[in-house]
């Protein structure tokens, strides 16, 4: 029955210029179906190919998907090394689309956990896509966010020690420069599928003003009319930064 789309809903002007996804759910998608896990992960590819076409034709400047966490090393082996397959694959024969659709790709994450060719197709591919300035995709790949932080306090740390930063200089924006995320700017609007109401060891720092949104929707079945869905909830809301709604409206009266 849907016969009209909500992207013509969408304000133009303003589509969040970050959103960070928690691509949740593959798992249970595919035993609902009495099918293994990884034919869910397989099936979300198709779902990671539809929002990213999504996000780039709304004028989204980064989109951050949640692919692997640290912890999901400790998922069974067979689990983990057919995920690794599937996301060479994928970054092999995407390539060239993302060529095509202006997409920048970046990683952030723990690299050096990866094995050897995913690490080379990765590489490869930021090779390739390092000319394009549309949308920056940005794969949050062997990430969580206190390995992130606890990496930034190890480099803060060194150049303290190699008298290349003064303590006493340190604000917000040199912590931030420290992250693996210094070249992008924090996100608007975090989407989590699939029913869990928790962050999960994702961008803890970087969210502290997000609007956040979460789905029942599984994973691979959230394709671009869900996305429409969630960034017509972000454009309802009033994002005060701790002000009062007062203050909110007389700014945009004002200007
Ligand atoms: C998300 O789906 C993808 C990864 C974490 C790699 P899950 O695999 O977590 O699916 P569920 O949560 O078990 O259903
Ligand atoms: C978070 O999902 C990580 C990714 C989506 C890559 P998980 O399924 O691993 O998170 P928990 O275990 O439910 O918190
Ligand atoms: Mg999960």
């Amino acid at each position: 029955m849907q016969s009209m789309s909500l992207r013509a809903l969408i304000d133009n002007e303003r589509v969040p210029k970050h959103i960070a996804i928690i691509m949740d759910g593959n798992g249970r998608w595919a035993q609902e179906q009495g099918q293994d896990r990884l034919f869910g992960h397989f099936h979300g590819v198709a779902s990671v190919r539809d929002i990213v076409e999504g996000s780039a034709e709304l004028g989204v400047k980064y989109l951050t998907l949640y692919a692997f966490s640290t912890e999901n090393w400790d998922r069974p082996a067979q689990e983990v090394t057919g995920l690794m397959e599937l996301l060479v694959e994928t970054i092999r024969k995407e390539v060239p689309v993302l060529n095509k659709n202006n997409i920048r790709l970046h990683v952030i994450g723990e690299l050096s956990m990866l094995p050897d060719h995913a690490k080379n197709a990765l590489q490869e591919a930021f090779d390739m896509t390092a000319q394009n300035t549309g949308l920056n995709l940005v794969l949050a790949l062997s990430y969580s966010s206190r390995w992130e932080l606890v990496n930034a306090v190890k480099k803060i740390a060194e150049d303290v020690k190699s008298n290349q930063l003064d303590p006493n200089n340190i604000t917000q924006d040199t912590l931030q420069q420290y992250l693996s995320t210094s070249e992008f700017p924090d996100p608007e609007l975090m989407i989590r599928t699939s029913g869990e109401y928790r962050i999960s060891n994702f961008l803890l720092y970087q969210l502290a003003y997000a609007e956040l949104y979460f789905t029942q929707t599984r994973w691979p079945d959230f394709k671009k009319e869900n996305l429409y869905e969630a960034i017509l909830d972000f454009q309802k809301r009033e994002r005060r930064f701790g002000k009062t709604s007062g203050q909110i409206l007389d700014g945009l009266t004002n200007n």
